[in-house]
């Protein structure tokens, strides 16, 4: 993976040399983190892809659960428990569902209570499934107590329960902390469970049991998306910081936030990685939008995540980026992986209509439409980094996402912001309960 910044208005070397201080010790703290291995320390999520015991137990249950008949996924998680595992699926499969009706086993995600999509799930699982071996329902919940986790478990299980009754349960895997509510309820009914190390937040929990078991289920190579991880955890805790991606990346958003640029746009030009982007927005958001810093002051800091997809988003807020408010970085992602080398037909239908088309491939005119839009930035002023994946495959999903959970969290350090917590979040859930419980009343 390669990473590259681009601005008219570079950060000086004296500023990156000044900011790099400020790092060095939250560097050699990640390193001890890393060397002491296990999961004692808020970071330890950099320690999820050299977990041999955790792989073991992942592939364990992926093979007691997997059949030859197996045609749905159901996972059931929400934010953290689930965007990563749908940004690795969209990214390699999901996005092409459409195009692909007949590829099984497919992930079907339930993450908010929305009525009509659930019901609409619902009646399509008992509908479409004619034997409980055609289906794993895996239910993520870290704390095991989240509403729209709970709820939707009840009523896509109840639902398979009336149609293949108690059977369910062995088709069923509960992830989420050992001990939680979840949890033991799930013991006691004998169903599945498997663990989430402890220190091992939601939005960094993707190289975890909650990503690692459906993606094996799924058939993907999880051992290579662990090697990429491993890969970039390597590079963002030795390399110096010219050529530490996370580092980097993490001292061009800092100072830029201090010039004013609040936003942070990542314009992804695949659009089956979308959902990575939404992932990447998670993590930003719930991780340093922050009221208070680590030492009890009110900053309310933050940097606006955005996810744009080139190049259907320059013809909605193009012109936004361009001419509206300079408040914005921008991450172009994309591949220069050639997808297809396909020419445009030599007898067009309009062979008047944009005569330069002629014997272009699909590749040559994103990479035209990609090239014009870093150069109408520049000619903007306006700053951009580029991350540029050898491919989409698990081993470069993995590096990226090992590399944006750690320039987390140094952006967290330099911001002075405990980066795993969510305490604002907390208040919306009291109430939430609150008034389910006075409605029991
Ligand atoms: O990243 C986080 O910690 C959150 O987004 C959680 O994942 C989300 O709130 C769901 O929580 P839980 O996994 O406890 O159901």
């Amino acid at each position: 993976m390669e990473f590259l910044y681009r601005s008219s208005a570079n950060i000086s070397d004296s500023d990156l040399i000044e900011l790099n201080e400020l790092l060095v010790d939250y560097k050699a703290h990640l390193v001890r983190v890393a060397n002491r291995g296990g999961y004692e320390d808020k970071e330890s999520s950099i320690n999820l892809p050299v977990d041999e015991v955790l792989l073991r137990d992942v592939l364990a249950a992926s093979e007691a659960k997997s059949e030859r008949a197996l045609k749905y996924i159901i996972v059931i998680g929400i934010g953290g428990s689930n965007l990563g595992t749908k940004a690795i699926y969209d990214s390699l499969y999901g996005f092409f569902d459409q195009f692909e009706p007949d590829r099984f086993p497919k992930v079907l995600f339930a993450d908010t209570n929305d009525p009509k999509t659930i019901t609409k799930l619902t009646d399509f699982l008992i509908t479409h499934i004619q034997d409980p071996s055609e289906f794993v329902v895996n239910s993520i919940s870290k704390s095991g107590g989240t509403t729209e986790t709970i709820a939707n478990t009840e009523f896509i299980v109840g639902a398979l329960r009336e149609r293949f009754g108690d059977t369910v349960y062995e088709r069923m895997v509960v992830t989420s902390d050992a001990g939680s509510p979840l949890w033991t309820s799930a013991v006691e009914r004998g169903i599945t469970t498997l663990s989430i190390p402890k220190n091992v937040g939601g939005r960094f929990s993707v190289f975890s049991s909650v990503g690692l078991f459906p993606l094996a289920l799924l058939g993907l190579d999880v051992r290579a998306l662990r090697e990429g991880a491993r890969a970039m955890r390597k590079r963002c805790l030795s390399e110096p910081i010219q050529t530490n991606p996370a580092m980097l990346s993490a001292i061009i958003l800092f100072s830029h936030l201090k010039k004013g640029k609040t936003i942070n746009d990542n314009f992804i030009f695949h659009p089956e990685l979308e959902s990575l982007g939404k992932w990447y927005r998670q993590l930003m958001g719930e991780s340093i939008g922050k009221e208070k810093d680590w030492d009890g002051n009110i900053v309310h800091t933050g940097i606006t995540p955005r996810v744009s997809i080139g190049s259907t988003d320059l013809h909605s807020v193009g012109q936004l980026y361009l001419g509206g408010p300079q408040d914005k970085t921008t991450t172009f992602i994309y591949t220069k992986r050639v997808a297809s080398t396909t020419l445009m037909p030599r007898r067009r239908l309009f062979p008047d209509l944009i005569e330069s088309l002629h014997d272009k491939s699909l590749d040559q005119i994103m990479r035209a439409i990609l090239e014009g839009t870093k150069i109408a930035y520049l000619k903007n002023k306006l700053p951009f980094m580029e991350v540029i994946l050898p491919d989409i495959s698990e081993y470069s999903l993995g590096e990226f996402l090992q590399f944006k959970m750690i320039e987390m969290m140094y952006l967290g350090s330099l911001l002075r912001v405990n980066a795993f917590d969510q305490p604002n979040v907390e208040l919306y859930k009291i109430e939430t309960k609150r008034i389910l419980e006075e409605e029991m009343s």
